[in-house]
């Protein structure tokens, strides 16, 4: 596990170089699965993580947003498989907003229950990363190397509310929360960014992040494996919560497709149980 974590590491060096010395921001001919146009800098992201998981052993196989299927190394017995999103909020990066990366590791197969860490990354005025296991740690790009800056633990409330979704295609149950959340003092803080995004609640001790299902999205735009499981991990061992419109914990989730999407609220304790309220959950 080390290891991989070690070239998860190495790879966000690498992008983040990559970042800040590209002049190109511009898109590819391609889409990906979710009908997302790529950006060369999505591709890039996404090879630079592939060459360096692919020197390891006890990688199995990895998953990206940006290729259709699992690509397996002929590494049988290994017991590891990486889902990533080499860039997310890449649709940002010309206006120069914070972009991230987000990586989980499952073992044997690709499934909520077996995902034994998650390790996430904001390329921000700073670089940080965030490992997630049985604790969730934050670290700190400094003259070239991590260091550790401290664990990441939720509140039992904030004060940030961060949600997605055209709103004239939000259901009334969502409309209702998000006005619940304003009257009770919230501020509305979205960059479009999930991983700064969610890092801001993380770093700032609690609030709510929503992506629902809408009218048009109706399984929601975030993609499980990729991105929201990931984050479900280090939700939940920060002492938050992580749930889909149902309740559902989002790592209990079954995934038929590896691209398959959920609504999804990441949040301190209250807001997950005003969400609950809202949703009519019991
Ligand atoms: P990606 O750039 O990997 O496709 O992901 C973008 C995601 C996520 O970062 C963000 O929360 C969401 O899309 C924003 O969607 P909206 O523009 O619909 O708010
Ligand atoms: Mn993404
Ligand atoms: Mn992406």
């Amino acid at each position: 596990m080390l290891a991989v974590l070690k070239a998860i590491e190495n790879s966000i060096l690498e992008i983040s170089k990559l970042i800040s010395s590209s002049g190109d921001f511009s898109y590819s001919d391609n889409k990906n699965s979710s009908g997302d146009q790529q950006l060369k800098l999505d591709l890039e992201s996404d090879k630079i993580i592939e060459q360096n998981l692919r020197k390891l052993t006890i990688v199995q196989g990895i998953a990206s947003e940006e290729r259709e299927d699992i690509i397996y190394f002929e590494n049988d017995k290994a017991e590891y498989l990486v889902a990533y999103d080499p860039l997310d909020g890449s649709s940002l990066i010309d206006v120069n907003l914070s972009v991230g990366s987000i990586f989980g590791i499952y073992k044997y197969s690709f499934s909520g229950r077996n995902l034994m860490a998650s390790v996430y990354a904001v390329y921000g005025p700073r670089v940080e990363m965030v490992v997630a296991d049985s604790t969730a740690r934050l670290y700190r790009l400094i003259q070239g190397e991590f260091k550790f800056v401290r664990e990441l633990k939720l509140n039992k409330q904030g004060k940030i509310n961060a949600t997605g979704g055209t709103q004239k295609d939000w259901s009334e149950n969502h409309k209702n929360l998000i006005n619940k959340l304003f009257q009770n003092g919230y501020r509305l803080r979205y960059s479009g960014g999930m991983v700064p995004d969610l890092h801001h609640i993380l770093l700032k001790g609690g609030g709510l992040f929503s992506y629902p299902a809408t009218h048009e999205q109706p399984k929601g735009k975030l993609r499980l494996l990729f991105e929201i499981m990931p984050f479900a991990l280090v939700f939940k061992v920060a002492n938050g919560g992580a749930i889909d419109k149902n309740g559902k914990f989002i790592l209990d989730l079954k995934t038929e497709h590896l691209h398959d999407t959920s609504s999804v609220f990441f949040g301190s304790n209250n807001e997950i149980s005003l969400v609950k309220e809202y949703y009519g959950i019991k």
